[in-house]
């Protein structure tokens, strides 16, 4: 197949290649009647319907290499399932080019999808087998060998400190024990590639941090690894680079590190200032760092030296409730590329 661009070369090193990748999704409505005496002209009228398009996924441009851990970081509705779904082959690309270990999703789906994990945004374990009964089950699909499903699950059930539990019913089992055996699951063809939809929502930090580092020892172990998150401290610390993406567009891509000090600054000043100072008080702090977000509980003066914003602060004559200084992190990036807060 001949690719566009001129980017063959790229395509044929990158493990997952997006140009102009586009999700658009058709509803069909019923049409709202306009008032009681055109609803009773025709019983007709309740039939029609219209067919609206909603773009979820719009032109994204991005390349996953070999042996990385990549991010895709956006709130509640950016399209990061809807990319991952189309990377998973199991939703059809609308638009622009996708390749996905060199092969296009729309002619070799099955192909690819023997050789990726998936962990989707909702569990799908089946509750009312055992944890093991769930690998051995999901093992048949690839046609191998009992004995091999076998050892495999038993040595994957280690990895993800289940072994334990192995003969346990999955229902009762708390969201972090089966977002591991989820996992585990996703394992057991051993994928070169993993996508992972929110491998970590909702879970304690605890549970959290347990499934951080089984990730973690993955990506040593050679597995590529795509997730999604909306916690930017997941993204800080898994992602070696990652895409923000905002209502469907990638807003920037890089490194943590550079995406921070591309976005922020080195430190950031957080005021609680006194409810009678509120309004006033953008404008009196304006100057005082290199950019001031008022947020509803909270301000934020963006400052490579922070004690320094602070002392300025002072001299305005105002005297916050509390100051913390802190370094910048992925959420200061998202709140100066959108405006807005990651998590509502
Ligand atoms: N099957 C569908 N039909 C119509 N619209 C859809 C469908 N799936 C997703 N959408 C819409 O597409 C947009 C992007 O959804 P998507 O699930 O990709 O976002 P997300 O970034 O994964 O969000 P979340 O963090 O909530 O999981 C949303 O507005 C969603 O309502
Ligand atoms: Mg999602």
């Amino acid at each position: 197949m001949v690719e566009g661009n001129g980017s063959a070369v790229e395509t044929s090193s990158a493990l997952i290649h997006a140009r102009g990748l586009t999700k658009r999704f058709r509803a069909s409505e019923p049409i709202a009647r306009r008032s009681r005496a055109s609803a009773g002209r025709g019983r007709s009228s309740g039939l029609q319907r219209r067919v609206r398009e909603f773009t979820a996924v719009d032109g994204v441009d991005f390349d996953v290499r070999r042996g990385e851990v990549f991010g895709f970081l956006g709130p509640n509705g950016a399209g990061k399932s809807s990319t991952m779904r189309m990377i998973g082959c199991v939703s059809p690309v609308t638009d622009g080019t996708l390749r996905v270990l060199g092969m296009d999703p729309a002619v070799d789906g099955s192909r690819i999808r023997a050789r990726l994990g998936v962990v989707p945004q909702e569990d799908t374990l089946d509750v009312e087998l055992t944890v093991r009964e769930n690998l051995l089950i999901y093992g048949r699909y690839f046609d191998l060998p009992r004995s091999v499903v076998r050892e495999r699950a038993d040595r994957l059930l280690e990895f993800v400190q289940l072994a334990h539990r192995a003969n346990e019913r999955v229902d009762p089992l708390s969201g972090g024990l089966k977002r591991r055996l989820t996992i585990a699951r996703a394992l057991v063809s051993e994928p070169e590639l993993l996508l992972l939809d929110e491998p970590t929502t909702g879970l304690d930090p605890q549970a959290r941090h347990a499934v951080w580092d089984r990730l973690y020892r993955l990506k040593q172990s050679g597995v590529s690894l795509v997730l999604t998150t909306h916690y930017m401290d997941e993204a800080e610390q898994l992602c070696d680079r990652l895409v923000v993406m905002d209502d469907g567009k990638i807003v920037a891509e890089g490194t943590p590190r550079q995406l921070i000090d591309s976005y922020s600054t080195r430190e950031v000043l957080e005021l609680r200032l006194p409810a009678a100072v509120a309004d006033t008080v953008g404008e009196r702090l304006d100057g005082s760092a290199q950019r001031v977000e008022v947020l509803p509980d909270r301000v934020l003066l963006y400052a490579d030296d922070g004690e320094a914003a602070l002392v300025r602060v002072h001299d305005l004559g105002l005297e916050p409730e509390s100051a913390l200084v802190r370094r910048s992190t992925l959420e200061d990036v998202f709140l100066h590329l959108t405006g807005r807060t990651l998590v509502d």
